[in-house]
Order: C-alpha cells, then sequence, then structure tokens
C-alpha cells in the first residue's frame, strides 16, 4: 500500500503572485502578513501586494519580525498580534523560517498552548488557521511541507512539528520572487532541497510517486545550479530550481528526510551555518556509510543512471559526482572549522533518538554504535 499526501494547492510559474488578492478574498476579510524586516519593500513587492489586497477588499496587518531559524517565543508574539488584530487567515512571505512562523501562528491563534506542546500531534486539536506561502527561496519546501521547524534558542535546541495539519493551504511560487536571492543562500538552500530529494529516495517509506519527484529534482539541481549560481538572473533556471524545491517539499513530506536531517537538528545550534551547508557538508560521507553498510547500492547507481545517462557498476562513482559537487560550493565537507567538541557527541547521539520515525525509515539501523561512528565521521574526517 502507498500513501500519497499533498493537501496544498499549489499556484505555480513566473507572475503567479499576480494571483494572491483573488485567492486571499478567499480565506477571510483580513490577512495576518508574516514576513521578514521591511521585506516587502526590499524585495520591491510592497505596493503590488498591498494594492493587489485592497483590490479584492481583504485587509492585513503586517507583522514583519522573523529572524532565521525562528525562537518559538516569535511565534507567540505573532499570535497575540493575529488575535488583537482580529485576522482571519495567515500570508505567509519569505524563506522557509518565514513560513515555518506562518504555521506556527495559524496553528497556535486556534489552538490552546504554546508550540512546544504540540510536538505530538495528536494534541493539535483543531485545524490550523488557513496559510498561504509564497517562497522566496527555493530550497526547504516549506510552502508544501508538513513540517514546522523552530528553535528554541535558550536551550540551544532545535525542533520540528509533524503533522499534516500544518501543511499551507495555499502555495504560490513565483520564481520571479527568488531573482535577487544572494549566491550563497541560492546555493546552500538548493543543496538543502537536493538532501531532501536523496533522503526521501533511500528511505524504506519511499514509492514510486516519491521516487519520480526524487529523481527529477535532483537531476535538475546537481546539473543546472552551478549555471544558475553562474547566470543569477536567468529566470528559467530560477524556475526549475525552484520547481525541484518544491517537489523536494512534497518528497518529505510523502517519505520523511532522514539520518542527516535528524542528525543536523543536533548540531545546528552549536555551528554557524545554514540548515543547507550542514545536511550539504553531511551528505556525501552519509551516503559512503549506507554503502560501507551494503545499503542503498542499488538505488544510488540508478540515481547516477538517471541523471547522466550512463551505467556503472560502483555506487561510489555516484557519492564522488555528489561530493565533488559539495566540495565545489562549499570548499569542505566536514566540520573542522566550526570547533564542535567531541564531548557534545553524547548530548547529540541522545538528540538523534528522540525522533522516533527515524528508525522506521532509515535504510540503516538507527543504534548507538551506529550514529556515534556517523558523528564523529561527518564531524571531524
Ligand atoms: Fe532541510
Amino acid at each position: 500500500m502507498n500513501e500519497i499526501i499533498n493537501p496544498t494547492k499549489i499556484i505555480f510559474g513566473i507572475d503567479s503572485l499576480n494571483f494572491l488578492g483573488e485567492e486571499a478574498s478567499m480565506f477571510g476579510k483580513k490577512a495576518f502578513i508574516v514576513s521578514y524586516e521591511n521585506f516587502l519593500e526590499k524585495m520591491g513587492i510592497k505596493n503590488k501586494v498591498q494594492n493587489m489586497l485592497k483590490k479584492n477588499n481583504v485587509d492585513y496587518f503586517v507583522f514583519d519580525k522573523i529572524k532565521p531559524e525562528p525562537d518559538l517565543s516569535l511565534m507567540e508574539n505573532g499570535r497575540d498580534l493575529f488575535k488583537k488584530n482580529k485576522c482571519d487567515f495567515v500570508i505567509a512571505i519569505g524563506g522557509g523560517s518565514v513560513i515555518d512562523s506562518g504555521k506556527g501562528v495559524a496553528m497556535l491563534s486556534i489552538n490552546q498552548g504554546a508550540c512546544i506542546d504540540f510536538l505530538d500531534d495528536k494534541k493539535i486539536k483543531n485545524s490550523p488557521l488557513p496559510l498561504i506561502a509564497m517562497p522566496t527561496t527555493a530550497g526547504t519546501g516549506s510552502e508544501v511541507t508538513k513540517y514546522l521547524v523552530f528553535a528554541d534558542k535558550k536551550n540551544k535546541k532545535k525542533f520540528t512539528i509533524k503533522s499534516e495539519k500544518v501543511c499551507p493551504s495555499l502555495a504560490i511560487i513565483d520564481p520571479q520572487l527568488t531573482l535577487n536571492l544572494p549566491k550563497n543562500l541560492t546555493a546552500t538552500t538548493a543543496v538543502d532541497s537536493l538532501v531532501h530529494c536523496v533522503e526521501g529516495y533511500l528511505n524504506t517509506k519511499s514509492n514510486p510517486y516519491v521516487s519520480a519527484l526524487s529523481l527529477m529534482s535532483v537531476k535538475t539541481i546537481i546539473t543546472k545550479l552551478n549555471k544558475l549560481i553562474k547566470n543569477p538572473r536567468n529566470l528559467k533556471l530560477r524556475e526549475e530550481i525552484m520547481f525541484s524545491a518544491t517537489l523536494g517539499g512534497i518528497v518529505i513530506t510523502n517519505a520523511r528526510t532522514g539520518v542527516i536531517h535528524t542528525m543536523a537538528a543536533a548540531i545546528e545550534p552549536y555551528c554557524h551555518l545554514s540548515h543547507g551547508e550542514v545536511v550539504g557538508r553531511m551528505l556525501p560521507k552519509v551516503l559512503r556509510f549506507y554503502i560501507n553498510q551494503g545499503k542503498c547500492r542499488k538505488e544510488m547507481v540508478k540515481m547516477f543512471q538517471y541523471i547522466y545517462g550512463q551505467k556503472i557498476n560502483s555506487p561510489e562513482v555516484f557519492i564522488k559526482k555528489v561530493e565533488d559537487f559539495i566540495l565545489d560550493i562549499f570548499k569542505t565537507n566536514n566540520f573542522k572549522d566550526q570547533n564542535i567538541s567531541e564531548d557534545l557527541i553524547d548530548e547529540f547521539i541522545k538528540r538523534v533518538f528522540m525522533d522516533k520515525g527515524l528508525p522506521e525509515v532509515s535504510p540503516i539501523n538507527i543504534n548507538v554504535k551506529n550514529i556515534q561512528k556517523l558523528f564523529k565521521i561527518v564531524l571531524y574526517t
């Protein structure tokens, strides 16, 4: 039996932003717009968004205090303002942090409690209020995922709520909104998406639907990201990478991420790298660990053949290509430059074991010996 989930309606393509007003009017009379500080002005879309909403009789309140890796307190602050301003639904315009914050506000505004109370998704008694997600990066796939990532910065912890209920109602995906994305963000966000697709493809929960989306996205990212980095104003390439990122979101909603993402959540509060760079640096070595355990060999050979149209006998050829791709972008594939103490590994292992769903999908056994080895390999070799 295979199950396929994508509860989010998707409007995709150049100029899809133009549908915002009409679509928003179907969700209520007052929107709570979530974004980074002064972001709509900086993107040059403030007047356009305001005019579209006004034309469709939708009032709005702007909450533009979102910072990367949103803290739980920020979502609670958003929830209070949402209620005080009597809003009906949320519009999130920004990267993954903004969309996740939008998910948090939409959920908290109709459920009693703080984000931390909903790690067990059965506690989300009421369906969150409608959320329109408009990504301005191409990577997290948050516009279609069932994941809400938030940080508890005081305690250096990163958490994920996993529930179909938090999927946005609508994703408006306009590649023009990524045209001004700096090169480093273009690269790190796309690499995050690459890791989503590879992990989803290799997970035991994968199915033919997930495989088709994963293969297509991995091929696009590996063969076209470097071209885009050299030609950042190429709208066609922006569109292709953005589409891959959205597909990557559908992949992980259906097949989950794997051990890389779970380990990354433990490491990230202790280093100064973006999420995409952390998971990207880890990718080649974790793949090599898989094949050394006799896992996923055929799948990696198949991925290579799909991407390059050539037959190979060893999955190492695929891993070498991935490694070269990662080194070309990040110049390193370990964390020696982050000075992460080996004393933290026991704490990291505990964090990995808090992810109860991982053993069900992981191609390798999630036991202390494997995870300890993996942390040592990815951090220090
Ligand atoms: Fe990710």
